[in-house]
């Protein structure tokens, strides 16, 4: 009896501990996360300064763990430190736009995300990326902002000629440029967010 006993308080005292760590952990990363989904701005101002491989390396891990359509993942991620080709994507760029400013800010690094145009959700899947680049960023203390108008960089010829450089074969469609480096300026604040945005269903 006393032998049961003696196991039973080693079993409940085991669950419990592993309940309350699991729980600590758990809250932990959650407050860590949400802070970083829920702080993160658009930076529109950098410093010249590169930031190290090592860190532009940790970004682009996070990217290629976005989730994809049936798993396929259909992206693919260029990340361009070179400055040449940084300022001839960003001329591309204002070509779009019809301007003549830099639409990169300033900003040393470019992550360009092209995705496979014949896998059905290429889209959604490229748009995740986009997501986890500029989450990750944040994360690791860099600033990030999505710029727009790689499609229509990418279907040109002068994109295109590009594509063929970097030996990207296939029908790939610009998603987004994530631009990156570090915020020269203030913290960008968020917008309040709009009142209807949620609607809930039975909670
Ligand atoms: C699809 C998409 C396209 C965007 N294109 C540009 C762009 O070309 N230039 C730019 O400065 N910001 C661009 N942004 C950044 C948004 O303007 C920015 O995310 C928005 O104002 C909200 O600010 P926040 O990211 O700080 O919350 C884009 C964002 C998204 C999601």
């Amino acid at each position: 009896m006393k032998k049961i006993l003696l196991l039973l308080s080693t079993v409940m005292l085991a669950l419990a501990s592993s309940c309350t760590n699991d729980k600590t952990a758990t809250d932990m990363n959650e407050n860590q996360t949400l802070e970083v989904l829920k702080t993160r701005r658009a930076v529109r101002t950098y410093e010249d300064r590169m930031p190290d491989k090592e860190l532009i390396e940790k970004v682009l891990e996070a990217g290629t763990y976005a989730p994809t359509g049936m798993g396929a993942q259909s992206p693919v991620i260029v990340a361009v430190t070179d400055p040449q080709v940084r300022d001839r994507l960003s001329e591309l760029n204002a070509k779009v736009m019809g301007s003549k400013s830099d639409p990169f800010y300033g900003a040393p690094v470019v992550l360009v995300v092209l995705a496979d145009r014949t896998v059905p959700t290429y889209l959604y899947d490229g748009s995740l990326v986009m997501g986890n680049l500029m989450n990750a960023a944040h994360a690791l203390g860099l600033g990030s902002c999505w710029i727009h108008r790689a499609k229509e960089v990418f279907d040109s010829q002068e994109g295109k000629a590009l594509l063929k450089e970097w030996g990207i074969e296939g029908d790939y469609e610009g998603i987004g440029n994530c631009i990156l480096g570090y915020n020269s300026g203030e913290d960008p604040q968020p917008k309040p967010r709009k009142a209807n945005y949620i609607y809930r269903v039975g909670m």
